[in-house]
């Protein structure tokens, strides 16, 4: 295992990305009953923006700086502002105003929004990110981190106890091959638990791995998928991350709207030369997903077709003509 999220910490990819979990957040937060998250791919907790990993490639020079200047000089419109404020405020109260020298990552965002009977499970496997993500977790009795393979920890803990929640699942994609394991654990985390709320991360390089997931999830008879891409350069270099999508099983029924507003308003920001920025919003599946073809013909139906019913009697009370008065 190569990966090291800490040369990447505050991208564009990490603003997106945890600008649409705080927005779910926000909205699980709304209801009194308790809700669980699961992280199973957490990463460090808390990432150090003057370390010499964070600044080897200086991602977060074009993700989180750009957007906490913009809003600094009062560039954002004020509806984005509303919409990224459980974002902001949470990276706010990491650091000394107008000083970006912490960010954080997935479960530190979780843990800011958690109320005493939400819980948050978290997995990672690598030695140096376990270790700093315990630390930074420690003391909270809320949160269980967990030295563990995140596929293994998403069979393990889903279902959960409460019956609201979401499950985040954010993979290093050092292999192609998380691509399909994304939609394959997708679907037997699903078939487990069909009411959660899931959040899956991927990289855009070229359009190939992409599409094919998406074919794929299309494919597996899981209604209501939502798709969100921000692009950030053409997608014409398959070597560079070009974007990153999310997709998003049983969103919040307001993020639709709210991503109507945040992507271009991101596109615009995080792009990488001037008019490069593109986003895309649609459903792979909506309410009722296609039905998976079923191996065997069903045979036609033999019997007569009912008797048509009149158009009065199938009229609803509403339609129904009012009696006439004697
Ligand atoms: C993209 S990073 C996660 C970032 C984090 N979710 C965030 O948003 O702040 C992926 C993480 O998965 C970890 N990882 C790699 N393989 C893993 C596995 N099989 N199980 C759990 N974690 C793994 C990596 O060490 C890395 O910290």
């Amino acid at each position: 295992m190569n990966y090291r999220h800490a040369f990447h910490a505050g991208s564009f990819a990490d603003v997106f990305k945890h600008a649409v979990l705080c927005r779910i957040l926000n909205y699980l937060r709304e209801k009194p009953a308790a809700f669980r998250v699961i992280d199973t791919h957490a990463g460090a907790g808390i990432y150090d923006l003057t370390s010499a990993e964070a600044n080897r490639g200086g991602e977060w020079h074009d993700g989180i700086e750009r957007l906490m200047k913009a809003k600094e000089e009062g560039q954002l419109p004020d509806n984005v502002v509303t919409l990224l404020a459980p974002l902001l405020d949470v990276i706010g109260a990491l650091n000394v105003p107008g000083k970006l020298k912490a960010y954080p990552g997935s479960p530190a965002f979780t843990r800011a929004w958690l109320r005493a009977d939400d819980r948050l499970i978290a997995c990672e496997l690598e030695g140096q990110a376990i270790v700093s993500l315990n630390r930074h977790m420690r003391g909270d009795d809320r949160i269980k981190t967990f030295e563990m393979d995140g596929w293994t920890g998403l069979q393990a803990y889903v279902p959960p106890p409460e019956r609201r929640g979401l499950v985040l699942i954010d993979p290093p994609f050092e292999e192609a091959a998380d691509y399909h394991r994304l939609s394959h654990m997708m679907g037997l985390a699903h078939a487990k638990w069909a009411t959660g709320i899931y959040a899956l991360w991927y990289p855009i390089k070229g359009r190939g791995d992409v599409d094919e997931l998406a074919k794929r999830l299309r494919k597996s008879g899981i209604p209501k998928i939502l798709r969100a891409e921000l692009i950030v350069s053409p997608v014409s270099d398959p070597k560079r991350l070009n974007g990153s999508g999310l997709i998003l099983v049983n969103p919040p029924w307001t993020l639709e709207r709210e991503l109507e507003i945040l992507l271009p308003a991101l596109a615009g920001l995080l792009e990488r030369q001037p008019n490069s920025g593109r986003y895309t919003l649609d459903w792979i599946n909506g309410e009722a997903a296609p039905v998976k073809p079923i191996a065997k013909p069903v045979p036609k139906p033999t019997a007569k077709p009912p008797a048509k019913t009149p158009p009065a009697a199938a009229a609803t009370g509403k339609d129904r003509a009012k009696p006439k008065s004697r």
